[in-house]
């Protein structure tokens, strides 16, 4: 049985970028034979740059709903909130005591969240890491579906295992991370040298799953692209346009190579008004399942019975890590 892993930070409305980053390669691997699957809302995450707590309330009710609508298959996935398995918060600690400063200061996701806060950077920014390695490992993950960014949380996530193993004798199994060629890093629509970030002050920049679908529509036919007009993809000399392709390419399934193909002979608008088309189809399919999942009491019920069974599973890895470093007295 291979174990699948991942997780999202309620830290906004989850986008476009999200989904194509990190829930279609878990929808991916769910159609594979003898796997089980493990996603998690991870709200103590979240909390390492500052929240509001309606906000942040409403954003996890609001991601497990959508991780539903997504397509999880209830009979494979289990799905539960970070919080409510204490073992995460323990484990990181574990971690985070076998982490160096030096390293989690050298993390690139840790410089680039350190200059934009303005209000002081919190310890956990830079603690993050171990936290999320703790996530990671307590369940024995095989692998875990995420975006391009999460690669370096990945490797050192992979580094604190090998590390206590080597300290304390075989503990820990090494994930490896399970990241699409095609779509694991969505760019914002009007600045293609960013990434499309939850996150990001201006709307425009991000289609969000819940966006209303003439708004997502008009940001698709508003994408900066560039004075060519040609529809090839070139990331270093085309990057909207080539951030249009991998989008429009992840949604139908059809290659990057076919589209070009397809619109060799068209301009931007007929190519940015098909694009916006299956976008709001996509999202509309998406909505329509958010809405029943959203009032729906089954949620609280999913959201228990993941809680437990993730919570098995943790703690009788973390008392074997406690046992293993003589702490307590067991
Ligand atoms: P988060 O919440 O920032 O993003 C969730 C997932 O979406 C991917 N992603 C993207 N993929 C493609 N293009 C984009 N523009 C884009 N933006 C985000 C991310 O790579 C990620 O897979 N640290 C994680 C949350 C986490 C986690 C974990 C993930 C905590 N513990 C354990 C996996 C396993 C994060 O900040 O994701």
């Amino acid at each position: 049985m291979k174990r699948i892993l991942t997780g999202i930070q309620p830290s906004g409305h989850i986008t476009l970028g999200n989904y194509l980053g990190a829930i279609r390669p878990l929808l991916a691997l769910q159609n594979e034979e003898d796997v089980e699957l493990l996603v998690f809302i991870a709200d103590l995450h979240a909390i390492t740059v500052p929240q509001d707590r309606v906000a942040l309330r409403h954003n996890i009710k609001e991601l497990a709903a959508l991780f539903l609508a997504c397509g999880l298959d209830l009979n494979k996935a289990h799905m539960f909130i970070q919080s409510e398995v204490p073992c995460h918060n323990q484990l990181g600690w574990v971690m985070e005591c076998n982490s160096y400063i030096g390293e989690l200061e050298r993390m690139t996701q840790f410089k680039d969240k350190k200059q934009k806060q303005t209000d002081g950077v919190s310890a956990g920014l830079l603690t993050y890491p171990p936290l999320m390695a703790a996530d990671i490992l307590l369940y024995d993950t095989d692998l875990v579906p995420v975006g391009e960014d999460q690669k370096q949380h990945l490797e050192i996530t992979r580094n604190l295992a090998s590390r206590f193993n080597n300290k304390y004798g075989e503990t820990f199994k090494l994930p490896e991370p399970y990241i699409l060629k095609t779509g694991a890093r969505v760019m914002s629509l009007v600045d293609p040298s960013k990434k499309m970030s939850k996150s990001d002050s201006n709307p425009k920049a991000f289609i969000s799953i819940l966006d209303d679908i003439n708004v997502a529509k008009k940001k698709i036919k508003s994408a900066i692209t560039d004075s060519e007009g040609s529809i090839r993809y070139d990331v270093e000399n085309k990057p909207g346009v080539s951030n249009l392709l991998t989008i429009y390419s992840s949604l139908t399934n059809e290659s990057i190579a076919d589209l070009e193909t397809k619109y060799a002979n068209s301009n931007y608008q007929v190519f940015k008004e098909d694009l916006a088309n299956i976008v709001g189809d996509f999202l509309s399919k998406i909505q329509e399942k958010y809405n029943y999942y959203i009032n729906s009491s089954d949620l609280d019920l999913i959201l228990n019975s993941g809680r437990d069974l993730a919570y098995h599973y943790a703690s009788r890895k973390l008392q074997k890590v406690y046992h293993k470093m003589g702490i307590g007295r067991y």
